[in-house]
């Protein structure tokens, strides 16, 4: 996919058009930092134009929605993300409906969440659930007319995966079950998937005994979990147990190297997406 994005990206340099994103990071969350350092590696290797922004924790909602305003004026960018979450003083629905919508890579902006739930193709698709789509269609997972449980409810991925799995399209037209933290014996719905995608952020939550044989799993999840035996403290695990569900299931992504990376990927197609606006249309 990086391979075909290459290509993408030099055609629109063709016609003077760089994709450009803004990478906006308020304060100091570790996990965050991450993130952002890979994006921006992303972008360069991609041959964006990008521009990090980094704010001090303290920053005022109007600094931040003074500095959005610019980024939405500025013709050099094409898509603007915010890293989430933000500081407690700053409310994260304002800022996220402050983005321009055609420069909403995140697909976070009700006009692009409307779009996507109605299966208009010209929403921006959030990068995880995006990336998962993808995933499934590139390895050759058949999603139509199966069962697909999405455990996990959120704005960012769960809801999102849902609408995705449900359009009438390539990865999509599955029957689909969304469980959250108050559905009644969860172990009972996620054994009815055909395809298990998690998103809750609970560490190795998922046992094999909640995955049906031969399912495909997706574990969107990425938790620190303390390892003294590392250098640094901790190792990263999903929200399935591994080892138990490769006993079970007939394909499963790994943590980390599976869903993160394609999100990452996903980001710079939605850029490109959007960069082809304001790129002369060919003959
Ligand atoms: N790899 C990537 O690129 C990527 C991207 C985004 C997120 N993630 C990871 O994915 C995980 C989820 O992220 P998120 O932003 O969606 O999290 P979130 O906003 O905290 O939402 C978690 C969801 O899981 C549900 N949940 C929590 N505990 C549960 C339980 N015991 N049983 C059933 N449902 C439960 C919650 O239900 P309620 O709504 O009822 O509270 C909520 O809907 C995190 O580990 C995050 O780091 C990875």
């Amino acid at each position: 996919m990086r391979a075909e994005l290459a290509t993408d990206v030099a055609v629109l340099k063709g016609k003077g058009v760089t994709p450009g994103l803004a990478v906006v990071l308020v304060g100091d969350n570790p996990a965050s930092e991450v993130y952002v350092r890979m994006k921006v590696k992303a972008c360069d290797d991609a041959g964006f134009y990008h521009e990090s922004v980094r704010l001090r924790t303290a920053t005022t909602e109007t600094e931040l929605l003074t500095l959005l305003d610019r980024l939405n004026a500025d013709s050099r960018i094409h898509g603007i993300l915010v890293q989430l979450p933000l500081p407690k003083q700053i409310d994260s629905t304002r800022v996220l409906q402050s983005v321009d919508p055609r420069k909403d890579v995140d697909g976070f902006h009700p006009v692009n969440v409307g779009r996507v739930s109605i299966g208009d193709p010209t929403g921006f698709r959030p990068a995880t659930p995006y990336g998962v789509q993808q995933l499934l269609l590139r390895s050759g997972i058949e999603t139509r007319g199966k069962h697909a449980v999405v455990v996990g409810r959120s704005n960012i991925v769960g809801r999102p995966m849902a609408a995705l799995l449900l359009q009438d399209g390539p990865g999509g037209n599955a029957t689909v079950t969304v469980c959250h933290s108050r559905t009644a014996d969860i172990g009972e719905q996620t054994r009815r998937g055909d395809i298990l995608i998690v998103a809750i952020g609970k560490p190795e939550f998922i046992s094999g005994d909640m995955i049906k044989r031969g399912a495909t799993v997706i574990d969107v999840g990425v938790n620190r979990v303390d390892d003294p035996s590392r250098k640094s403290g901790y190792r990263l695990v999903g929200d399935v147990n591994f080892e138990q569900a490769t006993q079970v299931a007939s394909a499963i992504t790994p943590v980390p190297g599976g869903v993160g990376p394609m999100t990452i990927t996903m980001l710079l197609y939605n850029t490109v997406q959007a960069a082809r606006q304001w790129a002369p249309r060919s003959h």
